[in-house]
């Protein structure tokens, strides 16, 4: 097996994160210009998430209809871009529910045919037996409890999880169960921040918020979101460090309106031909003025 590129954080290095109280930054990204900007960042994690149904792949409200294939060339683009952060795929709904067998080898075709490093699949309950599986085939694997959006019907939509004190004892001991079963890290989401601090405290590995509260090793948020590309209704735990919704529409805009107007191209970001060429091409084709003084 080669070696992962230098420089490659390893999972050592994130669980002394961990140990050391240093916060543990994961974004999600889906194509290479997406890795890079989170590479140039120095962020430690980078999810291919699921999300990209949503957020890439046009369906509305739901991460169920992304295929394996689907995952596998938006990790495979993530991949060749990332060297520093750990890149995961995210396991997409119907890749790992049937069976452990199926689980190994959709995990194996992230690490094989995209590059991932680890895959990240949801739940407790029969994912533990899945992840016991992956990671007996030597592939790290990223838990997700709390709001496990590919199973949201079932949790009565995205709504926030464990917010009684039955329902937080049962996320404490899936994490836990995960913990056990070899996951590397795991994904809180949609928690009251209290529940994840209790977590985080009683699993040996990192644990990442999303709408966690502050107490979680690390946070994960969407690119999209935090870039402010997404539109329409966010949830509360999002922040917006900018606005580039508006600042392609604007882009687009003024682009269309300079095509219109005919102030786009200038001369500046047009070719030259030299004038003898010019002038022989104009008399080969028989036309009385050069093709470059010609107006509409
Ligand atoms: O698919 C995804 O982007 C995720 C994060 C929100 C954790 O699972």
């Amino acid at each position: 097996m080669s070696a992962p590129p230098k420089g490659k954080l390893s999972l050592p290095e994130l669980a002394e994160m961990k140990r050391r109280g240093d916060k543990i930054v994961m974004v999600t990204a889906y194509d290479a210009p997406g890795a890079r900007f989170a590479e140039d960042a120095g962020i430690d994690v980078v999810l291919v998430g699921d999300t990209a149904a949503m957020v890439v792949l046009g369906h509305e409200g739901t991460t169920v209809p992304v295929t394996m294939d689907e995952m596998l060339f938006l990790t495979r683009t993530v991949a060749r871009a990332a060297r520093r952060p750990l890149v995961v795929g995210d396991m997409p709904f119907g890749s790992y529910q049937v069976s452990d067998e199926d689980a190994v080898r959709n995990a194996i075709r992230f690490v094989k045919e995209a590059g991932a490093d680890a895959v990240k699949l949801e739940g407790a309950g029969p994912s533990v037996s899945r992840v016991r599986a992956v990671v007996a085939a030597g592939i790290p694997v990223m838990g997700h409890v709390g709001l496990t959006p590919q199973s949201a019907t079932m949790l009565g939509g995205f709504k926030t999880q464990g917010r009684t004190a039955a329902k937080a004892l049962e996320l404490v001991a899936g994490a836990r169960e995960l913990e056990a079963a070899g996951c590397f890290a795991i994904v809180l989401e949609a928690v009251p921040a209290p529940v994840a601090a209790l977590v985080t405290e009683r699993v040996s590995v990192p644990t990442i918020g999303i709408g966690a509260g502050p107490a979680a090793d690390g946070q994960v948020l969407v690119y999209h979101d935090v870039l402010g590309l997404s539109e329409g209704h966010l949830p509360r735990f999002v922040k917006r460090y900018a606005n580039l919704s508006r600042e392609i529409r604007d882009a687009l805009d003024a682009y269309a309106a300079d095509v219109r107007s005919g102030a786009f191209p200038e001369e500046q970001h047009a070719y030259a031909m030299d004038d003898a060429e010019l002038a022989e091409l104009t008399a080969a084709l028989d036309l009385d003025e050069p093709v470059r003084a010609r107006k509409r």
